[in-house]
């Protein structure tokens, strides 16, 4: 189970260049590497002046910023303060109001935080100690009618990929039910942090038995990257980097995240 240290370590020196490699934009709302922003996807609630909405695991924020840009009222956290002061400076540049407050997943909770239209979280579930009680807690703080949308990582693909000859490549998923975590080490290798998955049916049960009604899943495909100009690729995915791009044969055939959308 991740220690809230050792996850705020390990993201406040990986931030600065998690932020320089990516290119997250803040003018479509993300889902995960090369896939569609929602622009294409038209998934979203609609977005109304002065929703109140909450990001948690926000990094900078860029989804957050894109909402404030449509005029709701938003409300970014992170465990990484410094993930947290790029996205101050990202929202400053853009002339745009982003509240940024540090927080760790888990300890997200109605009494100290309130209650929201919207709360919605991109690729950071997988580090929380306890992720079926996050998804509780924040049922309890959305108002009636309000939207929980989690994109996390998708449990096939927390297996290992491996060649199955020179030109096959497949995945070896040993367990499903609970898939291997991945471990990353801080810098200094005294520290580390453990990414777990789950499987689908999990999400989906945690979800209905906070009280939530299932509306929509996504298992989206990316862009089609060797078909598309570099103007099309901007234009097309709000979040991008080498890395993604060297991943795209694999993300194109297993999905790399699901997204959950559940309304109250
Ligand atoms: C892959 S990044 C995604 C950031 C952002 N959601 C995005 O889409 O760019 C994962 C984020 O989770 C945050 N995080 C990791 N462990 C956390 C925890 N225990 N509590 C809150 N945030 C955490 C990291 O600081 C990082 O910003």
């Amino acid at each position: 189970m991740n220690d809230d240290l050792d996850c705020q370590k390990y993201w406040d020196e990986t931030s600065e260049e998690y932020q320089e490699i990516t290119r997250i934009s803040i003018d479509d709302f993300h889902y995960g590497p090369l896939l569609p922003g929602d622009k294409e996807v038209k998934a979203l609630p609609e977005i109304t002046a002065g929703m109140k909405c909450l990001e948690i695991g926000s990094g900078a924020g860029q989804n957050s910023i894109y909402l404030a840009a449509k005029g709701a009222d938003c409300l970014a956290t992170d465990i990484s303060g410094e993930q947290l002061e790029h996205g101050k400076k990202i929202a400053e540049e853009a002339g745009l109001k982003l509240d940024i407050r540090r927080a760790g997943l888990d300890e997200i909770n109605k009494q100290d935080f309130g209650t929201f239209d919207l709360i919605h979280t991109t690729w950071a579930m997988p580090f929380a100690k306890d992720q079926e009680q996050v998804i509780r807690k924040c049922a309890e703080m959305l108002n009636p009618g309000g939207w929980l949308i989690v994109t996390t990582g998708h449990p096939i693909f927390a297996g290992e990929w491996i060649m199955l000859d020179e030109f096959e490549e497949g995945l070896f998923l040993s367990n499903y039910f609970t898939p291997p975590g991945e471990v990353r080490f801080t810098k200094d290798e005294e520290n580390f942090v453990r990414t777990q998955q789950y499987p689908i049916s999990s999400y989906v049960n945690w979800i209905l038995s906070s009280g939530l009604n299932l509306k929509k899943m996504l298992e989206l495909e990316p862009i089609e990257l060797p078909i598309l100009s570099e103007e099309e690729i901007v234009q097309r995915t709000p979040y991008d980097s080498p890395v993604w791009r060297d991943m795209y044969k694999q993300i194109k055939n297993v999905p790399f995240v699901v997204t959950y959308m559940a309304q109250k």
